[in-house]
């Protein structure tokens, strides 16, 4: 049986969603015993809105901005059919309408690439957490100012000069003003605000300050202090009301949001019962939001998912690639690093950074080595725990790389 989805947009992420369902339309109907399949795509110079509607369960619209989109999802509604949006902002302008009309046709109505790119914050805070009473929820979510403060932060560089690379590198639009006013995390604000505490938050209820007026001066204060200058969304009770504000704010080192660079997103949603849970992910980005989109199409198609049986054909890897610590109580005499670099050596560990610690009974190696099958480190620290000079076995630690 097939499951018709029709497009309205094929730009950025249109164009991914197209090329994403083609591809996975396979595995959906493995797992779902439905097949998704495009019904019609409507662009400004092609196809045609009730045509590509009547044909369709579900419409996706990736158009974008308040008009024709809000039209076209609440005719789509209307006529019975499911909708996912990626809009943000027919959200947060038209929400409580979008949402009622959904209540009254009795169809679903998902958005979870609205708010966070990839970060299924939606589904977290609107059904994973729905038994939850949450406090407030904060973040991180307009990838192209934490890019341009990430940049600041990490060159030194002006504003101005942080902008223009984030547009060289695609992550800034070349009209960038929506984004660098906090206006686009203002809307995500007031759409979680909706979904965490049921307040009908509109984007004109969201105070917003940008990151205009942040300087190479204040990014090197913090620096100093071990602070991080990130653009900052919350939503949370407060007096029994709701208050939502975007505005920069310092973040002390040990913040869940203060490690989060690059264009990436993150959400931290407290509430007495889960203490806080931050989820943190890709923010934009065509290919990324589109695989948001089509995970909404899959729930909107059926109730969740059974876990479909063990594709074969893929054997379990045991023996992976990882960075290692090494730590070695050993004499103090001189030859012991000769030794055990050799040994590595001869198992193909290179060692990435080494130092002596302490004297006489104290002494001490400490290294850390480069990303090698752990086979091979384990063959070599085998061989190391056999010396003669080592007053106590080798303690071994993985060390996880990743930076984002
Ligand atoms: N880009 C991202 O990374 C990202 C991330 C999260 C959410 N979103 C959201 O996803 C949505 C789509 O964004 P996008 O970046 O893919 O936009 P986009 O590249 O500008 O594409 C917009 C598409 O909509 C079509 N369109 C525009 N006006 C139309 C009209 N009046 N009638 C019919 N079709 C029309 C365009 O047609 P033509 O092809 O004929 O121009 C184009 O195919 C927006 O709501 C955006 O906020 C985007």
């Amino acid at each position: 049986m097939t499951f018709r989805v029709g497009l309205l947009g094929h730009g950025t992420v249109g164009a991914a969603f197209d090329e994403l369902l083609a591809d996975r339309a396979g595995p959906i109907e493995a797992s779902t015993g439905l097949r998704p399949e495009l019904t019609g795509v409507l662009t400004r110079s092609a196809g045609d809105f009730e045509d590509i509607l009547a044909r369709s369960d579900l419409i996706v619209e990736l158009i974008g901005g308040l008009e024709p989109a809000h039209d076209y999802v609440l005719r789509a509604m209307r006529a019975g059919k499911h909708v996912v949006t990626a809009n943000k902002r027919l959200l947060s302008q038209h929400g409580e309408e979008l949402y009622d009309t959904a209540r009254e046709a009795q169809v679903q109505l998902r958005f979870e690439a609205a708010v966070g790119g990839v970060v299924p914050v939606v589904r977290v805070v609107h059904e994973t957490l729905a038994a939850a009473h949450i406090e407030r929820v904060h973040g991180i979510v307009n990838g192209t100012t934490n890019f341009i403060l990430s940049e600041m932060t990490r060159t030194g560089a002006s504003y101005d000069d942080a902008l223009r690379e984030a547009q060289r590198l695609g992550y800034a639009e070349s009209d960038p003003s929506d984004d660098v006013s906090g206006r686009d995390a203002a809307a995500k604000m007031a759409i979680l605000a909706r979904l965490a505490f049921g307040a009908a938050v509109q984007l004109d209820d969201v105070p917003y300050e940008g990151i205009e007026q942040l300087t190479s001066g204040d990014i090197a204060y913090a620096r100093e202090l071990g602070l991080s200058l990130k653009l900052l969304g919350s939503a949370e009770r407060i007096d029994g009301g709701v208050a939502v504000r975007v505005h920069p704010a310092f973040l002390y080192g040990d913040h869940p949001l203060a490690s989060v660079g690059g264009s990436f997103n993150a959400v931290t949603i407290e509430s007495p019962t889960i203490t806080e849970i931050t989820l943190s992910g890709p923010g934009a980005g065509g290919s990324q939001t589109a695989s948001a989109v089509l995970g909404d199409v899959i729930s909107a198609m059926i109730p969740p998912p059974t876990l479909p049986a063990p594709a074969i054909g893929q054997p379990l890897v045991t023996d992976v690639e990882s960075a290692f610590y090494l730590h070695l109580e050993v004499e103090d005499r001189p030859g012991v690093l000769a030794q055990v670099a050799e040994i590595l050596g001869l198992q193909g560990v290179s060692v990435k950074s080494v130092v002596q610690k302490g004297l006489g009974d104290d002494a001490r190696l400490e290294m850390v080595v480069h990303r090698v099958l752990e086979s091979k480190f384990l063959a070599a620290v085998e061989l190391i725990g056999r010396l003669d000079f080592l007053r106590s076995g080798p303690r071994v630690i993985r060390v996880i790389e990743e930076t984002f």
